[in-house]
């Protein structure tokens, strides 16, 4: 491996520095690679900077003007990829502040005035993960109305409900769809959570403690969508709880996204049958002709893992940091990137897979019908119309299923001379609670799988999502 040309003198710190850094040096320090993507965050700092500088007549206004036109017309050169970054640079401010001076000369070398790298930095992240959070908020809005699509056709699909994956309860699909609906719902809000105390602006807090320049802070966490400018410097350019907490929401809406992903592995399989993906979300085998692998799904589960790392990962920089700036915090942009990145890669396989899969209604009223689902609603009528405790009620019921088991049949085909057998008390009336529509519509209470109670839970969502 070659580490490319040592440079023969310093481009960054002139004066100071005689010798360039070492090839090594220049690896592990030149970060252009990963923060290249903060190039419009910075673009747009730094013509908020130089706006401001200007008004406080800390630099001229033809200099300003100079270096807005000089930044607008890097943007534009960046944008149609004919601008090529340097590793020498370092990072992405250096790049564009040489390549601004390169163009415009003197004035150039007047926007770093009253500011540093570190409230620089600090600004653009801030700006990049604001925007990330409200993709975010976007994506899961899209979600949440697949999912949403999918209920209202099965509001009434009877499927069964499971706890510890065995056959609990009878339930509807469209009920099943709304839980992930509501656990989207609390995603978006820890986004906007998250974003709301991010929107405060360091920039201004120069190297860590503030600067002599009388510049106007306000204006510029105001040009930039701030709320208002971070009120103590050194937390403004050492803070990075924003990017965990990015990292937090994103990994525990992948962890989310991953559950719903196992699922749809789940129903899908031969064995479940619940539902079809489409040929755009399956890939084949090359050996095993009959084999439709749900990838996209499997791949969201490991992507959860990877972002969840991430989030250790992001953790322990910051962990045993002293204030204010020390280069461990470089790190954070490609653990936030990569997060971002799978996420988003996550959400959009998921919605994809929500919006044209499709549900097998026989499969799962068959499973349902299979697994003694309706035995709680044998045991309720023991206790409603016999007046049996209800833990009573429960043993006989057990009692119950075990002789349809031996019998290999469902509890409402046993003759009602079987069910005598063990309470001689139960009456033909049992047969009203038994079929699988009635125990689903039982369930009537508030939130409940009754599909009454679906379609309710769907208009508010309808309501509340368009
Ligand atoms: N590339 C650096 C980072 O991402 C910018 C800040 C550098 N500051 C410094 N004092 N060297 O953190």
């Amino acid at each position: 491996m070659t580490w490319g040309r040592q440079m023969a003198e310093n481009q960054m710190w002139g004066g100071r520095f005689a010798g360039g850094p070492s090839a090594i040096m220049s690896a592990i320090n030149a970060s252009i690679e990963v923060d290249q993507r903060l190039w419009r965050q910075d673009i747009a700092a730094s013509l908020a900077h130089a706006a401001m500088l200007a008004e406080a007549g800390i630099i001229s206004t033809a200099d300003a003007s100079a270096i807005k036109t000089g930044l607008q017309d890097i943007a534009a050169a960046i944008e149609a990829q004919q601008l090529s970054f340097t590793a020498d640079l370092e990072d992405i401010h250096m790049n564009i502040e040489a390549e601004l001076t390169r163009r415009i000369g003197e004035p150039g070398r007047r926007l770093h005035t009253a500011r540093s790298r570190n409230d620089q930095v600090a600004t653009d992240f801030r700006l990049w993960v604001r925007d990330a959070l409200d993709g975010l908020d976007a994506a899961l809005l899209d979600l949440q109305r697949g999912l949403l699509a999918q209920a209202g056709l099965h509001a009434g699909t009877v499927m069964p409900g499971f706890t510890h994956l065995q056959i609990a309860q009878p339930i509807t699909f469209g009920h099943h769809l709304l839980a992930y609906v509501e656990m989207f719902a609390r995603d978006r809000g820890r986004a906007r959570d998250a974003r709301e105390r991010l929107n405060e602006c360091p920039l201004g807090a120069a190297a860590l403690a503030g600067t002599s320049y009388p510049i106007d802070r306000t204006q510029t966490a105001h040009a930039l969508g701030f709320r208002e400018p971070m009120r103590n410097s050194l937390d403004a350019v050492s803070a990075r709880d924003f990017a965990c907490e990015y990292i937090g929401v994103a990994a525990l809406t992948a962890t989310h996204l991953s559950r719903l992903a196992e699922e749809l592995v789940l129903w899908t399989s031969p064995l479940f049958g619940f539902v079809r993906l489409s040929d755009a979300y399956t890939s084949g085998s090359s050996i095993m002709p009959q084999k439709r692998n749900p990838d996209a799904a499997e791949l969201i589960r490991a992507k959860a893992a990877r972002i969840t790392g991430s989030l250790t990962a992001m953790l322990g920089v910051v962990k045993a940091l002293p204030l204010a700036y020390a280069k461990d915090l470089q790190e954070d942009k490609a653990l936030v990137f990569e997060a971002a990145d799978a996420l988003a890669l996550s959400m959009a396989a998921m919605t994809g897979m929500i919006g044209d899969l499709e549900a097998n209604p026989e499969a799962m009223r068959a499973a349902a019908a299979k697994g003694y689902a309706n035995a709680t609603d044998l045991a309720d009528w023991l206790v409603q119309h016999l007046g049996i405790p209800f833990r009573e009620a429960h043993h006989i019921t057990g009692t119950i299923v075990k002789l349809a088991e031996t019998r290999g049949q469902a509890l409402e085909d046993l003759p009602l001379t079987d069910l005598q057998s063990v309470e001689p008390r139960i009456t033909q009336g049992v047969h009203d609670v038994l079929p699988l529509d009635k125990s689903v519509a039982s369930r009537n209470s508030f939130g409940g799988s009754a599909p009454a109670q679906v379609r309710a839970q769907i208009a508010y969502w309808t309501e509340k999502l368009s």
